[in-house]
C-alpha cells in the first residue's frame, strides 16, 4: 500500500486527477471501476476540468460503478446513475453504451449481480478502481463483517451507513435499505486502486485501513494485501496515523515519478 498525504482536498483531488490521467495517456484501453460519494466530486470535476482542455480523452474507456441503491429510480437524484451523469458522464467523450452500473430497478436483483459479474469479466476485468471509504471503513457498500472475499452481491446498510445518508435523503425512513455492490473479492481483482480520503470524520477508518490487523471487521483493511494500491488522503483524514507518511510534495518532486505511479 502507497500512502501519500495532501495538504488538503483541494490538493488531494488535482493529484488524485493527475494520477488517472497519467494513467490515461499511458494505456490504450482503459476499464475504470468507479465511485461516488462527496470525496469523489472534486476528483471528477479535475477530470472534468482537464478533458475540456483537451489534455485526456475517455474514448478509450469503459466504466464500472462500484455499487447502487436498490429500488431507486434512475432519474432520482441520489441515485448514483443520476450522480455520475451530472458530475462526470454529461461532460466527458465516454460513449454511452461503455458505462456500466448496477441495475437496482432490476426485476430480479439476484440475477442482476451475477450478470454484473459476468459483465465486468466480458469487458477483461478492472484496470484501475477509483475508491472512497465510510466512517465505519466500508468500501462500496461492504459494510463491516463483509466476507474480504465477496462478489458483487445485495447488501443491506448498516444503521451507521443509513444515518450518513439520513440528511440528504431527507430522513432515515427514506434511505433505501438495499443496495447492489461489487464484492471485496471483486474489487481487489482491479489490477490498480485509487483509495481518496478526505476529512476528520474518516480519520479513525483510515488509521485502520493503513495501520490496523486486516480483518473484515474494517472491509478497507483488505487494501493492505493489494499489490498496487494507492491511497491519498489530506491531512485531516491522516490525523491519527502514528507514522509519517510521503507527502503529495516528496512524490511530485521523485525523479522516479513515472515508475511510481506504475506502481512498481
Ligand atoms: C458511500 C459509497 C462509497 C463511498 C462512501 C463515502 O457509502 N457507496 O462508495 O466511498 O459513500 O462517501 P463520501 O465521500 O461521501 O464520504
Amino acid at each position: 500500500m502507497k500512502v501519500i498525504v495532501a495538504r488538503d482536498y483541494n490538493e488531494l483531488c488535482s493529484f488524485a486527477g493527475r494520477f488517472v490521467i497519467r494513467w490515461l495517456q499511458t494505456h490504450e484501453k482503459v476499464v475504470l471501476g468507479l465511485a461516488t460519494g462527496k470525496t469523489m466530486i472534486g476528483l471528477y470535476k479535475v477530470l472534468v476540468e482537464q478533458y475540456k482542455r483537451g489534455e485526456v480523452s475517455f474514448r478509450n474507456c469503459v466504466t464500472f460503478n462500484l455499487d447502487e441503491f436498490v429500488g431507486l429510480e434512475v432519474t432520482h437524484e441520489l441515485s448514483y446513475h443520476y450522480y455520475m451523469k451530472v458530475h462526470f458522464f454529461d461532460h466527458v467523450d465516454i460513449s454511452e453504451d461503455a458505462r456500466f452500473l448496477p441495475n437496482g430497478l432490476a426485476k430480479d436483483v439476484l440475477a442482476e449481480c451475477d450478470r454484473y459479474e459476468k459483465l465486468i469479466k466480458e469487458k477483461g476485468g478492472i484496470d484501475l478502481t477509483l475508491l472512497g471509504i465510510g466512517k465505519n471503513g466500508h468500501i462500496a457498500f461492504n459494510e463491516p463483517t463483509s466476507s474480504l472475499a465477496s462478489r458483487t452481491r445485495v447488501k443491506r446498510l448498516e444503521a451507521e451507513t443509513i444515518e450518513a445518508l439520513e440528511k440528504s435523503f431527507g430522513g432515515k425512513e427514506k434511505v433505501p435499505k438495499y443496495v447492489i455492490t461489487m464484492g471485496i473479492g471483486t474489487i481487489m481483482e482491479s489490477k490498480h486502486i485509487l483509495m481518496l480520503a478526505s476529512g476528520k470524520e474518516k480519520a479513525c477508518a483510515v488509521r485502520d485501513m493503513i495501520e490496523g490487523p486486516i480483518g473484515a471487521y474494517c472491509p478497507a483493511t483488505v487494501l493492505q494485501l493489494h499489490p498496487h494500491a494507492f491511497v491519498v488522503i489530506d491531512e485531516d483524514a491522516g490525523s491519527l496515523l502514528s507514522r509519517k507518511y510521503d507527502t503529495v510534495k516528496d512524490v511530485l518532486s521523485d525523479p522516479y515519478e513515472e515508475y511510481f505511479y506504475e506502481g512498481k
